[in-house]
């Protein structure tokens, strides 16, 4: 008979390595825990519509990548590229942004893209993301910054840079860019890039292609024409960065794939990860929720890829999570000894204890390379003997010490020794 695979281009996490992957999205998620962002659970997808005006029509993720489809009813809906969008649906929805501002919020996640997979692209990616909705001050771009990087150090990553840049804001953007598409109008471009100078003419500036860097090496920057209120927010990052001790360094021709950017923009890059180094990126986006329909209130945010950050560790040999399945496992030998020993497990799982049990019967052999197999640090062992002598043996698997434990005291005695 046939067998199934799973969709192309998406990663599955099992045992032992899943524990790397929970990890990590736990330790970037309590990052921003620890700086007052509560969790907003999301649908896992939406009206076509959010996406195609919250992310932009003009960008590759909403003409290329998205998942869309009718559903029963004939709605289209799209499963979530991203989570900025429908964070912003949400809290115009239910009116969070009607109490004390900003609202923090952190969410975390499947997202879908119809990418070409390779190594660390997939279709679907998992994120870890916050949103800081409401208050347009630098100290608060700042703090998302640093919590990104305060999650990775957690992880014991150090091989990861950031780069940062101001986009610029509703006052200066669009008289720059109508400036760099002057400049690139009169390149000597093929007519794919033109289309693109008429479209997104940012994303021209992010080339790779040698001949056209080339071309575009003197192209005017957006730092350079900021306006007095985008510089001086821009400034003023840059010094609460200093004062967090967050290093960073400015990348005047960052572009990000998603068009909803204004002033502050970053990525944190890893570049042991080869083409898909970005790890996580974000900034502010001020027109956003007036774009959807809501109050002009200003927001910024970052999207972390806990798939290619599980990546990034792995490439600096980090060991991540804790590949144990369980603290202690028990081998009964024998039929009475089972039926002792299964309650003793469920004693001290209920004691907080974390332990499995050799099923089926197995000889002490088997078991014992069982108990190895599941990372317990100890294994606990009933014989028939044992049984009568009223103790049970209780073995360090590491060092292989091992000592016999009253069975009227086995449950205290096994949590002492795990604690
Ligand atoms: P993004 O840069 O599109 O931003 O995605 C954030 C991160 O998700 C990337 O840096 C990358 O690590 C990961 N990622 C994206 N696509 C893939 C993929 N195909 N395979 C594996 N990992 C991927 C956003 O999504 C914005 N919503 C972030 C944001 C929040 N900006 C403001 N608030």
């Amino acid at each position: 008979m046939n067998t199934f695979n799973a969709p192309k281009g998406i990663p599955e996490y099992f045992p032992p390595e899943s524990a790397g992957f929970l990890a990590v999205r736990d330790t970037l998620a309590d990052a921003a825990r620890r700086a007052g962002y509560g969790y907003i659970e999301l649908p896992l997808f939406e009206d076509t519509a959010l996406f195609a005006r919250g992310v932009g029509e003009s960008t590759d993720v909403v003409t290329k990548e998205m998942y869309t489809f009718a559903d029963r009813g004939g709605r289209s809906v799209t499963l979530r590229p991203e989570g900025t969008a429908g964070v912003m649906r949400s809290v115009i929805e239910h009116g969070l942004d009607r109490s004390q501002l900003p609202v923090k919020l952190y969410y975390g996640g499947a997202f879908f893209r119809y990418e070409r997979p390779q190594a660390g692209r997939y279709r679907q990616l998992q994120q870890v993301g916050v949103e800081a909705i409401g208050v347009d001050d630098p100290a608060l771009d700042a703090e998302v910054i640093a919590i990104a990087d305060e999650g990775y150090r957690r992880l014991g990553l150090s091989g990861h840079r950031i780069e940062l840049t101001s986009l610029g804001d509703a006052t200066c953007r669009p008289a720059y860019r109508a400036k760099l598409q002057e400049f690139l109008r009169g390149l000597p471009l093929d007519d794919e890039t033109r289309r693109r100078v008429e479209l997104n003419p940012l994303r021209v500036l992010d080339d790779k292609r040698p001949e056209v860097r080339e071309l575009v090496a003197d192209a005017p920057l957006m730092v350079d024409h900021l306006s007095t209120a985008a510089q001086e927010h821009y400034e003023q990052v840059k010094e609460h960065l200093a004062d967090l001790g967050v290093a960073f360094t400015e990348n005047p021709r960052m572009v990000r794939g998603l068009d909803y950017y204004t002033k502050t923009t970053f990525e944190f890059v890893h570049d042991g990860l080869g083409a898909q180094s970005g790890i996580g990126g974000g900034g502010r986006y001020d027109g956003l929720m007036a774009e959807l329909g809501g109050q002009e209130l200003s927001g910024i945010g970052f999207g972390l890829g806990v798939d290619r950050t599980l990546l990034a560790c792995q490439v600096e040999g980090l060991a991540v999570g804790d590949q144990a399945r369980c603290d202690v496992y028990c081998v009964p030998l024998g039929e009475a000894a089972k039926r002792r020993l299964v309650a003793t497990a469920g004693a001290l799982r209920a004691a907080g204890v974390r332990v499995d049990l050799s099923y089926g019967g197995k000889g002490l052999k088997g078991a014992m390379k069982a108990a190895d197999r599941s990372g317990a640090r100890f294994a606990l062992v009933l014989g028939e003997r044992d049984l009568e002598a009223g103790t049970a043996q209780l073995k360090e698997l590491a060092s292989g010490e091992q000592r016999a434990v009253g069975l009227d005291e086995l449950v205290d005695r096994v949590v002492e020794a795990v604690r």
